[in-house]
């Protein structure tokens, strides 16, 4: 095998190593305003250098997190000591990711309907990536449900892009994190959700495999299948986890390496339990399923810091007890009491 192919090989059997997920802290600078804003800390670059220095820079959390994914200011920032943070998750043995989609336009044609930017000038950026220390990438795909949407043609172009962007991670040596996100934000039921899923997920390994992309060297990242937040019916935790689990089994091929979900707008408690599920609840997957949450891992840390230095240590350990326990649901031994325990 090649350098370049077993190097993929080993990033990504660690990007979801037993026992461990990924933290999602690649928001874009309008995501980050509104999370800043959410707790009335102004977003400037001091700002956002303090608050990711706490997320990546926490003793423990390597036990739980194989990786994470920055943003490309984070990348290029470093520790109040001046160590770079690609450095400092080195150092707790913690792998470097990078978002290097350029975020969603509306797509032509299609009112009501995403695609997502950023394939120009794209092999020299991740070029640069792998030297400032990333072994993985991300790139996120937004696929909307309503009144006649998704459309074949968005389904179409968002995923020929991830297969444009995956092979070209794979030709410089980064895993490619392939994310296609149903969002959860209309009032459809549960049943739409899972068809809209199945067909993107189909649609999506088609376009792999027709861009000779190698799914053994591909992690993918998804959204559970659940009904929207508007649905008059919402599921059960059971429910989520039975229909998510049908739906991969349905559509994902077993030389993936890892399937990681979304948080997508659950809350914290709701994305442990509902990965715990799964894990428990199937024992002989074809694939480990574990977490790349950005929201339901952050949102109690972000709200205990509040912007102030002396709660540091408070929003630490928030970060960490959430670590923890998806951790834990990753192997399905999640319990709700450890919650009270905290
Ligand atoms: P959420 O878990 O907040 O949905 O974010 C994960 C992510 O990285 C979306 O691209």
């Amino acid at each position: 095998m090649s350098d370049i192919k077993a190097e993929l090989t080993a990033t990504a059997s660690a990007m979801v190593a037993k026992g461990k997920g990924i933290l999602a802290i690649d928001e874009s600078f309008p995501s980050i305003k509104k999370r800043f804003d959410g707790i009335g800390i102004e977003s400037n670059e001091e700002n956002r250098r303090a608050y990711r220095e706490i997320l990546i820079d926490n003793p423990g959390a390597a036990d739980y997190i194989s990786g994470m994914i920055l943003f490309d200011e984070t990348i290029r920032q470093a520790t109040k000591a001046g160590e770079t943070f690609p450095a400092a998750l080195k150092r707790q043995g913690i792998l470097t990711g990078i978002k290097v989609d350029a975020g969603t336009s509306d797509l032509a044609g299609h009112p009501g309907e995403k695609v997502t930017d950023g394939l120009d000038g794209l092999r020299k950026r991740l070029t640069e990536y792998r030297t400032l220390g990333a072994r993985f990438a991300k790139w996120r795909a937004v696929i909307t449900i309503g009144a006649g949407i998704p459309t074949s043609a968005c389904i179409e172009a968002n995923m020929h892009a991830l297969a444009r962007y995956a092979g070209l991670c794979q030709e410089v040596g980064l895993v490619p994190m392939v994310e296609p996100e149903v969002l959860m934000d209309a009032d459809n039921t549960i049943d739409t959700c899972y068809t809209v899923t199945r067909t993107t997920l189909h649609t999506l390994f088609d376009m792999l495999d027709r861009q000779d992309v190698r799914c053994e060297h591909t992690i993918l990242k998804v959204n559970m299948v659940v009904p929207g937040k508007l649905c008059a019916q919402q599921a059960s935790v059971s429910d989520v986890a039975a229909q998510t689990v049908r739906c991969l089994l349905d559509s994902v091929p077993a030389s993936i390496p890892g399937v990681v979900f979304l948080s997508g707008g659950q809350s914290a408690e709701l994305a442990t339990a509902h990965l715990n599920a799964m894990n428990a609840g199937w024992k002989n997957l074809p694939w480990p399923l574990s977490f790349s949450y950005g929201r339901a891992l952050q949102a109690p840390c972000l709200k205990a810091w509040g912007g102030k230095p002396e709660n540091t240590a408070a929003a630490k350990a928030r970060l960490l007890h959430r670590e923890k326990c998806n951790g834990l649901a990753s192997l399905g031994q999640y319990k709700p009491e450890m919650e009270k325990a905290a």
